[in-house]
């Protein structure tokens, strides 16, 4: 199976010193447990500080959004390269940055390009929103989602690329996709999609987190489905103990997984 990836978006929570109490809370858990990969990613002011705290471990850090431009005059934004130079990960894509900050496919696509040239590993979220799911136009909006914001990306570079599924109806609702209904989409439209662009064995590699109200209680069942190769979690993340229960629960997954392919 493909090593399951969590990630924590703290989204715009956490000031530096709460920042460090929570990572420095969950990381004796979080360092016990070796078959999940796992990240947090704070808001970019404590990043620096989390970074600091988590040099050397196995717990890697990200932010959650990033520019395309390189320097200049773009006052506000980040570029790459100093996200690149005090972490590894970065997240693009967010529906709330396209709800809110006027975030489109295409910039999507500006974003996951520049980031990956600064070496970032990059997590790009797609989802459809509730108006959008219930029209039924699920995969019709993944698939858009996914082949702008993907476009001209090649098979190497998609080495550092995780997709997040995350439906906008089931972020911080409390109203998780069902196990089934979020595997449909990562196995039925987000991998074919990423098979067409990058063949066969790239796509098999790649994780498909999906995101939207994970709880230490839904966890084991939508990680155990073929392809929810992880997850991107929200609220659950800002709390040690929820996240590590959550990353728990992927390594119970992934032993019992693994015993039934021996
Ligand atoms: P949630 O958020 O887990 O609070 O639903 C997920 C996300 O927005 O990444």
């Amino acid at each position: 199976m493909r090593k399951i990836f969590v990630a924590g978006n703290w989204k715009l929570n956490k000031t530096i010193a709460e920042a460090k109490d929570l990572v420095n809370a969950m990381l004796p858990e979080l360092e016990k447990i070796t078959n999940v990969d796992k990240a947090v990613c704070p808001s970019y002011l404590a990043v620096p500080a989390v970074a600091e705290v988590c040099k050397g471990t196995s717990l890697k850090v990200g932010a959650q959004n990033v520019y395309w431009e390189d320097s200049g005059a773009f006052t506000g934004e980040v570029a790459p390269k100093m996200v690149a130079e005090v972490c590894d990960y970065v997240i693009v894509g967010h529906s709330e940055r396209r709800a809110m900050f006027g975030e489109t496919d295409e910039t999507v696509n500006k974003r996951l390009k520049a980031a990956l040239e600064a070496g970032l590993h990059v997590i790009v979220c797609v989802g459809e929103t509730l108006e959008e799911n219930e029209a039924g136009e699920t995969e019709a909006v993944v698939s858009r989602q996914l082949k702008q914001g993907l476009a001209d990306i090649t098979a190497a570079q998609a080495e550092k690329i995780t997709i997040a599924y995350e439906p906008v109806w089931a972020i911080g609702t409390g109203k998780a996709a069902t196990p089934e209904d979020a595997n449909n989409v990562h196995k039925n439209v987000i991998r074919p999609l990423l098979t067409a662009q990058f063949g066969e064995a790239r796509a098999q590699a790649m994780r498909i987190q999906y995101g939207g109200s994970i709880k230490p209680d839904n966890a084991a069942e939508l990680f155990a489905m073929s392809d929810i190769d992880g997850g991107l979690v929200g609220g659950a993340s800002l709390k040690a103990d929820s996240f590590v229960e959550i990353i728990r629960a992927a390594s119970m997954v992934t032993i019992v997984v693994e015993e039934s392919e021996k």
